[in-house]
């Protein structure tokens, strides 16, 4: 078990009662175990947490871990593991292995157990090790690098595990069903309910308990009456009721002759991990990108991490063939990154600034401190060294020959990574900054080796990183002056358009850029979810001034259509339209800015809505997604194991919907079955009218609400005309059946 990481090391042989690791009054850890701890300063008789309660003090550093290792060899029945944990919210993890060989459990990150640990109090986590929190052991990217200090004490693994039984929450949704989520043996007779004061009876239709989530289940009850606005109250037992006030409709009506294609190719992900992760999230395309793939040398597959890790080279991962072949075992599209610099990385070891050769940088990898960030104290660049010392020569005939060689040619390649910004990002590979030319030359070669190489692959660029350069270059606004004062990206189209016909084939398919919402949500308190799911509208409203320096900047450039209005695929599309027509336009990067919050879930879900609706070709989420986070359900509600959302968008008309706060998508297929995706973006339930739906059976999905990120399905009754109640924070999948 290791925290933070915080690690229990397990060998082989007995159980009976519980085991107590640690418990205040001793000063140290319990008879047997012995403290294997590293990178982490300890207080075994710390007094400083809440109450004066003895506990462990841990100060860990990055990677560091509270690592105990029992002496006495026992066999793993233990049912669980308690402990009570005060900190803020420390970035920890916990992981079990054994000593007698190298098996290590998953990693579960504390956050997947209580978000709730703060400074003032002990919170007591239990960890059922028959029904542990979802994560499949991966890591946050950040989990364990900052280091962690908190109190722990009271650790006990245990003999067996009394769950107290609980109604956690009970939500009206859809038309008349209750969704109650409860953990233990709950007696469900005690649940009762009134609407509006008048008595309603209750009849449990299905119960649910994906293996995959935490310690919960979920039931459905049909109400006899239809829910409809004013007051709900659930009685569960005698001390729990559930209030809610339903509010009056808002009226809405769908028009199934009026629909639009969806592009399948919207429901990407970049890095999915496996096949059966793009199987479960129905991930259509999957990318292979970003900044340490621009050093990719297949010989070897080398490359070098950039600035993103003190410049040094070192194994890709993925590497691209296994990569390309899972993807398109699972069925899933490939958008593969061509490095289209003059270098790829020589070995899996070098790196460019040695702290011998440059002794006074700012920092210096904490795993190797020879190898320095290449930036002086001042924050300016040091003279790179020659690129020899980590790379070796790249050009166009040896991406021909690593295209030629590769098993499973990937379906469309991208030009390098955020060219545009190498000067910063590989500035040991390219310290001058980059312009227009050199960068529409680079997108130029690469285009026309991939179409010569491979006939049918299709080409994406130029990846731009974000709003700023889609209308300048690196060397600034003189590059604009050089180039007519055009803005970069229509200037981009038209050299494209131009070079296409020169070359006697389309050399640019998807016009490709990366979008980052640039408004700050990082406080994550109240204001900024509100302000991370409103500003979806970026993505199309014209009315939508944006929430960061777009919206107030006064610029030199990117002026037309509203300089701080972003619209970005009405906006984009219209860019094509004049510039370069028949260009599909991609977003290669893209994120909801928080991939743990379920309000990131909710921005994800109401986003691919939106690309539906506003007909946007391809996008990628960046990165990686936990497939049982927020971000992985908003894939899965709409894709979910073979069951999907329509590949027809059709018209929902609105009158008074307010999108900051509500998204609302229908689809069909083969204009027959109607499938709805509703998000509550809110903090109180929506209330919807919606005239037109079919009638009839319905499976219906959703996660969020009081219950918090979980995922459940059943099947409902939609009857002609009836409301559509949905709770707070959830988004709703339903498919007539
Ligand atoms: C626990 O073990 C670590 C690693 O061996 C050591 O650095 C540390 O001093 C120990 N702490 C105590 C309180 O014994
Ligand atoms: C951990 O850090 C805190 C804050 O710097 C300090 O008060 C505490 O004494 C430290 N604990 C140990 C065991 O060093
Ligand atoms: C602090 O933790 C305690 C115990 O888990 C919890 O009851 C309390 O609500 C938490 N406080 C905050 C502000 O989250
Ligand atoms: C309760 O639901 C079940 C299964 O959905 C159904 O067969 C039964 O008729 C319902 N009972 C009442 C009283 O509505
Ligand atoms: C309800 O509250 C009473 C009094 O606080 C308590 O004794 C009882 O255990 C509670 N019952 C449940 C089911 O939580
Ligand atoms: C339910 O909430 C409403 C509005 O906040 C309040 O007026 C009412 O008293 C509550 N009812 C109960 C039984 O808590
Ligand atoms: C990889 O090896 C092949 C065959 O030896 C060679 O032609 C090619 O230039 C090498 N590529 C790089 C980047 O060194
Ligand atoms: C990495 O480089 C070292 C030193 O050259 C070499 O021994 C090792 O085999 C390399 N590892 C891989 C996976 O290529
Ligand atoms: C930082 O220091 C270097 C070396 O002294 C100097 O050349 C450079 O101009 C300084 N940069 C800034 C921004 O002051
Ligand atoms: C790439 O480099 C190799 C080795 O130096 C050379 O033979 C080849 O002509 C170069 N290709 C291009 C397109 O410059
Ligand atoms: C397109 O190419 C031709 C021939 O090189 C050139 O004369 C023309 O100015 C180019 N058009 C644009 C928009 O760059
Ligand atoms: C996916 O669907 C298959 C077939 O319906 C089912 O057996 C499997 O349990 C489902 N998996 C998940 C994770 O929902």
């Amino acid at each position: 078990m290791f925290f933070g990481a915080l690690a229990l090391l397990f060998v082989g042989a007995f159980v009976a009662a519980d085991d107590t690791v640690y418990a205040p009054g001793t000063g140290n850890l319990a008879s047997g175990w012995e403290n294997w701890s590293w990178s982490s300063t300890l207080d075994f008789a710390s007094t400083a947490g809440p109450g004066a309660v003895e506990s462990i003090s841990v100060n860990t550093t990055a990677w560091g871990a509270l690592s105990t290792y029992a002496e006495t060899a026992f066999d793993n029945n233990y049912a669980g593991l308690r402990f009570d944990i005060s900190g803020a919210q420390p970035d920890v993890s916990i992981y079990f292995s054994t000593s007698s060989n190298s098996d290590v459990s998953p990693s579960l990150p504390l956050a997947s157990m209580s978000n709730f640990v703060n400074e003032s109090a002990w919170t007591t986590i239990t960890l059922d090790f028959n029904n542990l929190p979802g994560n499949e052991g991966v890591l946050a990217t950040d989990s364990c690098a900052n280091g962690a200090s908190y109190f722990i004490t009271n650790i006990v693994l245990l003999d067996e595990i009394i769950v107290t039984p609980i109604f956690l929450s009970a939500e009206p949704l859809a038309g008349d069903v209750l969704a109650v989520t409860s953990q233990g043996d709950v007696d469900f007779s005690q649940i009762s309910a009134t609407l509006n004061g008048k008595d309603l009876t209750l009849n449990k239709t299905a119960t649910f308990s994906p293996s995959d989530t935490p310690s919960q289940t979920i039931s459905y009850f049909t109400l006899s009456s239809p829910l409809s606005s004013g007051s709900l109250l659930i009685i569960a037992g005698t001390n729990t009721t559930f209030n809610y006030t339903i509010p009056a409709p808002s009226y809405g009506t769908i028009n199934i002759g009026n629909t639009k294609d969806i592009s399948p190719s919207i429901y990407g992900v970049n890095f999915p991990t496996d096949a059966d992760y793009i199987k479960l999230l129905g991930v259509t395309v999957s990318r292979w990108g970003g900044n340490a793939v621009t050093a990719y040398n297949t010989n070897g597959t080398f490359t070098n991490a950039g600035n993103d890790w003190y410049f040094e080279n070192r194994i890709a991962d993925p590497i691209a063939d296994p990569f390309l072949q899972f993807v398109s075992e699972a069925g899933s599209k490939s958008l593969f990154t061509i490095p289209a610099l003059d270098w790829v990385a020589k070995d899996n070891v070098s790196y460019s600034y040695s702290r011998t050769v440059y002794p006074d940088q700012e920092a210096y990898d904490p795993y190797n401190s020879d190898a320095g960030d290449g930036l002086l104290p001042n924050g300016s660049w040091v003279t790179p060294p020659p690129q020899s010392n980590a790379y070796t020569p790249w050009n166009t005939s040896m991406a021909a020959a690593m295209l030629t060689a590769m098993p499973i040619k990937p379906d469309i390649i991208t030009v390098d990574n955020e060219i545009e910004i190498a000067s910063n990002t590989h500035q040991d590979m390219h310290p001058d900054p980059m312009g227009y030319d050199e960068e529409l030359a680079r997108v130029i070669a690469t285009a026309i080796m991939a179409k010569n190489t491979l006939p049918s692959v299709e080409v994406a660029a130029p990846s731009t990183c974000a709003w700023w350069y889609y209308w300048t270059s690196s060397i600034g606004y003189t590059d604009n002056a050089a180039h007519n004062n055009e803005d970069f990206l229509p200037w981009f189209l038209a050299q494209m358009n131009n070079a296409s016909t020169q070359a006697g084939t389309r050399l640019l398919d998807y016009l490709d850029i990366h979008y980052y919402f640039a408004a700050d949500t990082s406080a994550n308190d109240a204001d900024a979810k509100a302000l991370r799911l409103r500003m979806t509208r970026s993505w199309w409203d014209p009315e939508y001034i944006d929430e960061s320096y777009i919206g107030t900047s006064v610029p030199a450039q990117w002026s037309e259509p509203n300089p701080n209005a972003v619209v970005l695929i009405p906006r984009m599309q219209q860019l094509i339209e004049q510039y370069y027509p028949g260009t599909k336009l991609s977003v290669s990067e893209w994120s909801s800015t928080d991939d743990t919050d379920i309000t990131g879930g909710l921005v994800t879900v109401d986003s691919l809505g939106i690309f539906g609706v506003n007909g946007l070709d391809q996008a990628t989420y960046w990165s990686q997604p936990d497939q049982m986070g927020p971000i992985g359900l908003a894939y899965w509600l709409y894709r979910g194991n073979g069951t999907y959302f329509g590949d027809k968008s059709v018209q929902v008309n609105m009158a008074d919907r307010n999108e900051d706060v509500l998204g609302v998508y229908a689809s069909t297929s083969d204009g027959e079955k109607v499938t709805m995706v509703i998000v509550n973006k809110d903090v109180v339930p929506v209330n919807l009218a919606i005239s037109n739906i079919p009638a009839g059976s319905y499976f219906l999905r959703h996660f969020g609400g009081d219950a918090g990120v979980a995922k459940w399905q059943t099947t409902i009754d939609i009857d002609a005309n009836s409301n559509f109640v949905v709770p707070s924070y959830t988004a709703v999948f339903f498919q007539q059946q």
